[in-house]
């Protein structure tokens, strides 16, 4: 047996499409353009490489970007002040802080600073307090992505024995929240793996599907899983160079040694990355529409 290659690229050019189309559609009938600003502090070159990614995909569907690079030593007042310039910038409908923040940074105190209706990353306390009682909400868009992923491939969770390996704020713990839920790629049965997890196999064993968000390239290993699970790989590791220097990637999991034994599985480029920037693109939108229909409702 040999796994279906579950492709984040194409499902997310589906929903790309249609997001092509209520963007035009809203600046044609109310000349609404939703407006996305990424703020960069330092130097990091993945993180460069991922704001680079969603300022070019602001670009391709029309959504107005602003991108604001700020140097290492930044300080906390300074950010803070930024965003409460953003908070009130009527063009900019969300914002986004890239993550890690350098160590002389507050990350909660930024991300607390950011008007939660603009918070497109869903990590204000307000939205994630939101999304964990089930409320509707602007969803952290990693986990978001991989739902419409499991969605989009027509993976039942309903029932399923769910296994992430990760208890990140970004990835794990919504994730966690959103599966258990009554909603679309919900309805599963949860369990969350860390650092701690005194026997990882024993769990990981047991998925019917599973998620590896580890940070640590090739992780979960065939011995660790069980045949026709599906793997959700979160995993951006850098491992090397190419001749010609470019970044040679791996993901959280063994994906030669397990696409054998899996049902399904994303690959690590074009899996789960291009999920997470389109599902950005979404939040943009739908900050931009809720924004202004509360213009509407004040004029009213
Ligand atoms: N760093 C890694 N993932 C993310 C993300 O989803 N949003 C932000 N802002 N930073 C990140």
């Amino acid at each position: 047996m040999s796994a279906k290659i579950i492709s984040g690229t194409k499902i997310a050019e589906q929903i790309r499409k249609n997001l092509k189309k209520e963007i035009s559609e809203l600046k044609k009938k109310y000349g609404l353009i939703p407006g996305l600003v990424t703020i960069l502090v330092g130097d990091d070159p993945a993180s460069q490489i991922y704001v680079g990614q969603k300022q070019k995909a602001c670009e391709n569907l029309g959504i107005y970007s602003r991108r604001i690079d700020l140097p290492p030593e930044t300080t906390e007042n300074v950010i803070l002040s930024l965003i409460r310039e953003l908070n009130k910038d009527a063009k900019i409908h969300g914002i986004l802080v890239q993550l890690p923040l350098p160590k002389q940074i507050n990350q909660q105190r930024v991300i607390y600073a950011i008007d939660p209706d603009k918070d497109v990353d869903g990590f204000h306390p307000v939205n994630v307090g939101k999304m964990v009682i089930g409320e509707k909400s602007l969803l952290p868009c990693t986990p978001h992505g991989i739902l419409e992923l499991l969605v989009g491939s027509g993976i039942k969770t309903e029932g399923a024995e769910v296994v992430i390996v990760g208890r990140s704020n970004i990835v794990g713990k919504p994730l966690f929240n959103l599966m258990i839920q009554k909603r679309p790629a919900g309805n599963a049965t949860v369990t969350i793996c860390h650092t701690k997890t005194r026997d990882l196999s024993f769990h990981t064993k047991r998925a019917d599907i599973l998620i590896a968000a580890i940070g640590r390239p090739k992780a979960i290993t065939r011995d660790m899983v069980k045949d026709g699970v599906v793997v959700i790989d979160v995993g951006v590791n850098r491992i090397g160079k190419t001749p010609e220097g470019k970044a040679v990637l791996a993901g959280d999991v063994d994906f030669e040694g397990i696409k054998e034994k899996a049902a399904a599985i994303t690959p690590v480029p074009g899996g789960v990355g291009p999920m997470t920037i389109v599902m950005l693109m979404k939040n943009t939108v739908e900050a931009a529409k809720r924004i202004a229909d509360c213009r509407l409702l004040i004029v009213d």
